[in-house]
């Protein structure tokens, strides 16, 4: 069942986005080469305390998974997603993904980002642009009388159109008092399928692009998500409502993506 939120729950979880949008700025401009994705982490959970926030993230254990260690998901180069957070330190030339969700007031928030440390090679700025244009694509469709399936071939059309590949391992999902609701939102999929969208949705919509195979391997760590091939790996993502006027992405303020 595809829980619908009052205009009330939606206030909280635009609370919860603004919170979410401000923190990845912030961890954003921290991200220089020399910083470690640990350091990251840490100014995370410090905004969580400051703000009087839970962490989307910290102990999640989906299925007997180990409890997620950290607050933030910080993803570096052939890293899809899920990196753990630890003494790595960023380079210039990086392609650095974070990953972050937090609890206000019952609400969950969710958003990633993937930004070059420093400059990066053409190639990798192509994979970025690819992927955030693609999430656009998504959400562009996110209007009620829509149905699922047009924002995942709206994405999947995007990627593959710009020659890169759509990650079919993991998807986006509805979201509200748990970060993970039905339905599952994939990045694939053929247009005029599925439940059709209402007003009250709310969705997490994150493409996860590659620059070579689609194909996916979990590290031993049992978060880590890695390029079968070793090539780099894109990923952004919003939480979005779907309302009357058509959709309004949550997890965004001034200068974000
Ligand atoms: N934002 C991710 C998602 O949508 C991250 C969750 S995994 C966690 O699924 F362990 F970090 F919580
Ligand atoms: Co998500």
């Amino acid at each position: 069942m595809i829980q619908l939120k009052s205009e009330r729950e939606l206030e909280k979880m635009r609370e919860a986005g603004r919170h979410v949008a401000e923190i990845l700025l912030l961890l954003r401009e921290m991200a220089l080469p020399g910083v470690t994705t640990g350091e990251l982490n840490e100014a995370a959970a410090h905004e969580l305390g400051a703000r009087k926030l839970e962490s989307s993230f910290l102990g999640y254990s989906p299925g007997g998974a180990p409890a997620y260690p950290a607050v933030l998901c910080t993803s570096v180069n052939e890293e899809i997603v899920h990196g753990i957070p630890g003494d790595r330190v960023l380079v210039e030339g990086d392609l650095l993904k974070l990953d972050f969700g937090v609890i206000f007031s019952g609400f969950h928030g969710d958003s990633a980002v993937a930004f070059p440390i420093g400059e990066a090679p053409e190639p990798v700025l192509g994979l970025q642009e690819a992927t955030l244009r693609s999430l656009y694509a998504g959400v562009e469709q996110m209007v009620p009388g829509n149905r699922l399936g047009d924002v995942s071939n709206a994405v999947q059309t995007a990627v593959e159109g710009a020659g890169f590949t759509i990650v079919r391992d993991f998807v986006g999902h509805g979201i509200g008092r748990s970060m993970h609701e039905p339905p599952q939102v994939p990045n694939f999929g053929r247009g005029g399928r599925g439940p059709r969208l209402r007003p009250g949705m709310v969705l997490a919509i994150e493409p996860m692009v590659n620059m070579g195979t689609a194909e996916v391997e979990v590290l031993d760590d049992g978060w880590t998500a890695v390029t079968a091939d070793g090539e780099c790996s894109c990923h952004f993502e919003h939480t979005v409502a779907i309302t009357q006027k058509g959709p309004q992405i949550l997890t965004q303020v001034a200068g974000s993506h």
